[in-house]
């Protein structure tokens, strides 16, 4: 039975809106990407080196209805109508997003009930006022048009994003890396929603190391894409590091992770000497291989104790093609299914958010009464 999902995700500085057309069930998922709008705020958050809370919170306050249009449109489900409902109900549901109440009261109006089966929200983890706009907007939408909404953990959908293109090779058990901005986590996934946390960094994540690392070559935000290009450079003009950097952990005896010492270990390089440009980028070069190694071996180390049938890679960082190559090496040697999302589903978006939707709604293992923000939610 073919379901449409409408998401919405908010959680960090990327403003998110899509309408998928899912079929199959939790057994055979398959998804066909109707709708997308992505609004990255990363440029407006550069100037302050990092996210900055109230400003997202403004923009997604500002963006959502432009990208519902966009997305609804691009799905062919805009249709000029009318729609009546509670104003002062609505108000209520978005009284702190002022904005977002007004662009609302504007658009909803003018057009008629999408054919949408149920609205998927990020609830966390995440920065709080953040979540809270995409959470208040889909309570509002689904109030309006009286559609069932589906609280999304941000990890899960991370993961689950995957299923975009090598669906076919998933067998679980399954082990799950998730890498992005805020986390590192190792999790065996019994099935999908049964998860298990093995390990997990112990201070920054390997996306916040990326960021910091980023900062100190004096590369703007987010510094990942920034420091993979300059390595990239370097390896295809043979420039080599300057400084040898540490690989923290790696012969630990459990499946936790530390970035801290590697940033560190960059920032007294850098306060003690003066290096050359193509010396940076050697130094670039260095920190993207140390981090790759520590990835590869801790993942070796987990599939060794765990026998899991498949890998999933996923989050922000796996949009990072050394890493994913490297990855992939490592897991042929193992002769174990690697499944990696897409290049451009692997940074933050709302496709991931309804392919995760999808999952716990046709499940009817979504959570229809408790839709507050939850920060620090793990899987
Ligand atoms: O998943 P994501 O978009 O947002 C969070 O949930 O945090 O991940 C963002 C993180 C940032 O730290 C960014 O620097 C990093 O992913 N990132 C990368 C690359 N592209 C994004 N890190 C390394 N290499 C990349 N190509
Ligand atoms: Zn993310």
């Amino acid at each position: 039975m073919k379901t449409t999902i409408l998401s919405i995700e908010t959680s960090c500085d990327e403003t998110a809106v899509a309408v998928l057309e899912c079929n199959g069930g939790i057994k055979s998922p398959t998804f066909q990407l109707k709708g997308n709008a992505l609004y990255s705020q990363a440029e407006k958050h550069a100037e302050f080196g990092g996210v900055y809370p109230s400003l997202a919170k403004r923009e997604h306050s500002q963006n959502l209805i432009p990208l519902l249009s966009k997305a609804l449109k691009e799905a062919g489900l805009e249709t000029k109508g009318s729609t009546t409902y509670n104003i002062d109900e609505i108000s209520g549901i978005l009284e702190r997003e002022e904005a977002l109440l007004k662009a609302l009261n504007t658009y909803i109006p003018s057009i008629s009930r999408p054919d949408i089966d149920a609205i998927a929200v990020t609830v966390g983890p995440g920065l709080e006022p953040a979540l809270w706009v995409g959470i208040n907007f889909a309570r509002a939408l689904s109030t309006i048009w009286d559609i069932p909404r589906v609280a999304v953990n941000h990890l899960e959908g991370h993961m689950v994003s995957v299923l975009a293109e090598e669906r076919n090779s998933l067998q679980f058990p399954a082990l799950g890396f998730v890498v992005s901005g805020g986390h590192t986590e190792l999790v065996c996934i019994e099935k999908w929603f049964e998860y298990e946390t093995i390990g997990r960094t112990r201070d920054d994540a390997v996306g916040e190391a990326f960021d910091k690392v980023a900062r100190m070559l004096d590369l703007p935000y987010p510094g990942g894409p920034e420091i993979s290009k300059w390595a990239q450079e370097a390896r295809e003009n043979s420039i080599d590091s300057p400084i040898e950097l540490p690989r923290p952990m790696i012969t630990s005896n459990d499946h936790d992770f530390s970035f801290s010492g590697l940033k560190t270990a960059v920032l007294y390089a850098l306060r003690d000497n003066e290096f050359s440009h193509e010396e940076k980028k050697g130094i670039a070069r260095e920190f993207e291989e140390a981090v790759t190694d520590v990835i590869t071996k801790k993942i070796s180390g987990a599939v060794e104790e765990y026998n899991p049938k498949s890998v999933i890679a996923a989050g922000g960082v796996m949009a990072n093609t050394y890493i994913r190559t490297r990855l992939e090496e490592t897991l042929a040697s193992h002769n174990i299914p690697l499944l990696l999302p897409p290049q451009k589903l692997a940074t933050d978006n709302a496709v991931m958010i309804g392919m995760a939707g999808y999952l716990r709604y046709t499940s009817k293992e979504y959570i229809t009464t408790d839709f507050s923000a939850r920060g620090t939610w793990s899987l």
